[in-house]
């Protein structure tokens, strides 16, 4: 892990500081009122936490990582005044949906934080399995205005409302590239006010969906897989999404302290 944590920096520090900040339009406005009230609640078992590695539900000693990950996402976004935060990796199974889903969850123990955690990775979604979402409706029927955010969404808690996919969408690329999805999470943000608006995509290797998506959001946290991931491989994601926008980190997830623990470390 230290080798691999070694080998990003020295590969930065070649590479230089990456070229100037991608700035996006702010959307303002404020909340509006009972807006959060008509999202309904999502119920979630100790099975399905528990099968699903939903650490950060409750807080605790299982949550720490994710609560110190979350102070360090809130620290960064708040000094450069981000709000749209992307999460991908370089190969699918790193644990991008797992990480978003503990991030909301633990911001959603903060009290006075709004979070929106969106699946954009219409392909493969999973977000939903991971929360035993039983609805029909997906993020894509809210992009392609068959439903409203507030009936497709659901809401943990007071202040997270997740948006997930009941199965793949026909043609993500499309929505993607949409000059309307854009707009519809303007309109999204601007309803909802939410502090941070994370997005679950697909990783990078995969296909151009997630480049496509990066012009909608200030920045990407790049989940790695330790002893999977190569330093290689997250230099090349880091140099081309640099291109597109404000990189936020690195999460080297799957990190093995012992036999029979896996946890999650921070480089950024
Ligand atoms: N820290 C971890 N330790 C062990 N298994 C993990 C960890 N994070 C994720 N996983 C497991 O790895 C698999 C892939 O995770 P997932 O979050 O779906 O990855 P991705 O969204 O990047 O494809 C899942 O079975 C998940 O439960
Ligand atoms: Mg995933």
């Amino acid at each position: 892990m230290e080798k691999l944590q070694a080998a990003i920096a020295q590969a930065r520090e070649m590479r230089g500081k990456t070229g100037p900040a991608h700035v996006r339009g702010v959307v303002a406005a404020s909340v509006k009122p009972g807006a959060w009230d008509q999202i309904a609640p999502l119920e979630i078992s100790a099975e399905t936490a528990a099968q699903n590695r939903l650490v950060s539900l409750a807080g605790g000693v299982h949550a720490t990582p994710f609560d110190l990950l979350r102070t360090k996402v809130l620290q960064l976004t708040a000094a450069n005044q981000w709000t749209r935060v992307a999460i991908t990796s370089p190969s699918a199974g790193c644990g991008k949906t797992t990480t978003a889903a503990n991030l909301a969850a633990s911001l959603g123990r903060q009290v006075d934080k709004r979070t929106i955690l969106m699946d954009m990775d219409m392909r493969r979604p999973t977000l939903g399995q991971l929360f035993g979402y039983e609805g029909r409706a997906s993020v894509f029927d809210v992009l392609e205005e068959d439903i409203d955010f507030a009936d497709q969404a659901r809401r943990l808690g007071p202040n997270v409302a997740l948006s997930m996919n009941a199965g793949p969408a026909r043609d993500p690329s499309e929505l993607i590239l949409r000059k309307r999805t854009e707009e519809i999470i303007n309109e999204i943000e601007r309803t909802y006010q939410p502090g941070l608006m994370l997005f679950d995509l697909p990783p990078m290797l995969a296909n151009d969906d997630t480049s496509a998506f990066l012009r909608i959001v200030d920045c990407v946290m790049i989940v790695a897989e330790a002893e999977v991931t190569t330093a290689k491989q997250i230099d090349t994601c880091e140099k081309e999404l640099a291109q597109h926008t404000n990189i936020l980190g690195v999460v080297l997830n799957k990190c093995r302290f012992n036999e029979e623990e896996y946890g999650y470390s921070y480089g950024y």
